[in-house]
């Protein structure tokens, strides 16, 4: 750089140069290529691919969906575009792709320019016994410590996707931008989520982790609204209407006009998942993290389980739930509603295979039950992706002697059809974008005729 140029003041400089950078393209010239993509909804033979567009002046593109990489024999699939405008960007679609008719048991890829290289990937989950990886955890965001960021680029994203697993599960703190101001016009609220989702999926280890994995994801208070948010944060609207437009999901029981809690079920092989919102209808005063309603669905679904003898049933459930009464974190405060759901899962006899994956508390500790008194089953917490420690709960009865920044854990179900195998395993960042098993968060499950024995030593 010559002296002159280091006398100009940077930021004026850069502006310059991006002024030479910038010049208008022709319509034709701009590609049909999205600013983001990301996949959810896996099922057996059915998947959905939202992609994010800045302006769409011929209509939504017709996503190529094949079994190669390359696209080739790709079929076409058509999309639904909505305006989705954020915070910056007016002229920003999003654009649903329901795939169907899919194959079980098949990775497939879907993209625009066969050229380009941009793709989003899933495999379809087998239809009936299935073995399968989860990956899960919680709290993004801390990659740069002062100031704190809101959003993460970990390496850590790139350990995770070497390990190749079927679906992430999300247990929220997605971002941290703690969102606030009015809840209406809810076109402002919304694009201030969609503004905070387009930094998470513009953080190249986190874009390329979501083409590669698809997400299931709920939210906890930093990506809702502020630090300890509930039913009365003016998010709440947005929130939820965001939630169903850009972000990929199973289908919303309880908010299918987004007026409701995210409460959702699915189910890989004969693995039955029930996430919950432990959020947008809370009430301390009255209590309830759940709200009615929600505690309704859930008990009524725990009721389906057992009738429907799920050889393990999983509880995707943000905030810890083992913690004394009358603590202010997790569960604690809500002591009332977990017995009752303790005492429901007991007297269904759902404990002995169900397990429990929760963030929140930046730690990452199991428990094989013993210290569970509501339901007795296994708990995972599996946090923090990235973002500062902070210990919330327990006692655990397998927990590391330090905790670190950049955790997660896995999922691995091994199923023949009649005996389940399921292994739970934490994970620690080595910092080079690769993760080693912490060999004190490791437990395995077998479970066949309808319970489920903790093996040990695992
Ligand atoms: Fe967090």
């Amino acid at each position: 750089m010559s002296s002159e140029q280091a006398s100009v003041p940077r930021r004026q400089f850069l502006k310059s140069a991006a002024a030479v950078l910038t010049f208008p393209q022709p319509d034709d010239a701009v590609p049909a290529e999205p600013s983001w993509l990301w996949t959810g909804a896996v099922t057996a033979r059915s998947a959905t691919v939202l992609c994010s567009f800045r302006g769409l002046p011929n209509g939504a593109p017709m996503l190529l969906v094949s079994e190669r990489q390359n696209l080739s024999g790709a079929r076409r699939v058509e999309g639904a575009a909505l305006a989705a405008p954020s915070r910056r960007y007016a002229n920003r679609f999003v654009v649903r792709y329901e795939l169907t008719g899919l194959a079980p048991n098949q990775e497939y890829f879907g993209g625009f320019v066969p050229a380009s290289g941009t793709r989003v990937r899933l495999r379809t989950f087998g239809a009936g016994a299935y073995s399968f990886l989860a990956a899960f955890a919680s709290c993004a965001g801390g990659t740069r410590v002062v100031p704190m960021s809101h959003v993460s680029n970990t390496r850590l994203f790139d350990a995770i996707s070497a390990l190749d697993p079927h679906v992430f599960i999300h247990m929220g703190d997605l971002h941290y931008y703690n969102l606030t101001g009015a809840p209406r016009p809810i076109e402002v609220m919304m694009g201030r989520f969609r503004r905070s989702l387009d930094r998470v999926l513009s953080q190249e280890h986190q874009a390329l982790f979501y083409r590669k994995t698809p997400i299931v994801y709920t939210w906890d208070d930093h990506d809702y609204g502020r630090d300890g948010s509930d039913a009365s944060s003016p998010t709440r609207d947005g929130a939820r209407a965001y939630y169903g437009t850009d972000i990929p999901h199973y289908p919303l029981p309880l908010s299918k006009n987004a007026d409701g809690p995210i409460a959702q079920r699915f189910e890989i092989g004969r693995v039955r998942f029930l996430m919950t919102d432990g959020r947008s209808e809370r009430n301390p005063g009255q209590r309830t993290m759940l709200g009615q309603r929600q505690f309704t669905w859930l008990f009524e679904e725990l009721g389906q389980a057992a009738r429907d003898q799920v050889p393990l049933l999983v509880w995707v459930n943000s905030v810890p739930w083992i913690i004394r009464d009358g603590d202010p974190e997790g569960w604690g405060p809500f002591a009332a509603e977990r017995q009752a759901l303790g005492q429901r899962i007991t007297q269904l006899n759902l404990g002995p295979r169900m397990l429990m994956m929760s963030g929140d508390a930046h730690m990452l500790a199991f428990d094989d039950g013993r210290n569970n008194p509501h339901g007795g089953f296994v708990v995972a917490q599996a946090a923090p992706l990235d973002r500062f420690v902070r210990r919330k709960g327990g006692p655990y009865s397998h927990e590391p002697p330090d905790q670190r920044n950049g955790q997660f854990a896995t999922l691995q179900v091994d199923d023949s059809g009649t005996t389940l195998t399921a292994t739970l395993q934490g994970y620690r960042h080595l910092g080079t974008g690769t993760a080693a098993p912490v060999p004190e968060t490791r437990l395995r499950l077998r479970c066949s005729g309808g319970r489920c024995e903790v093996l040990t030593p695992s």
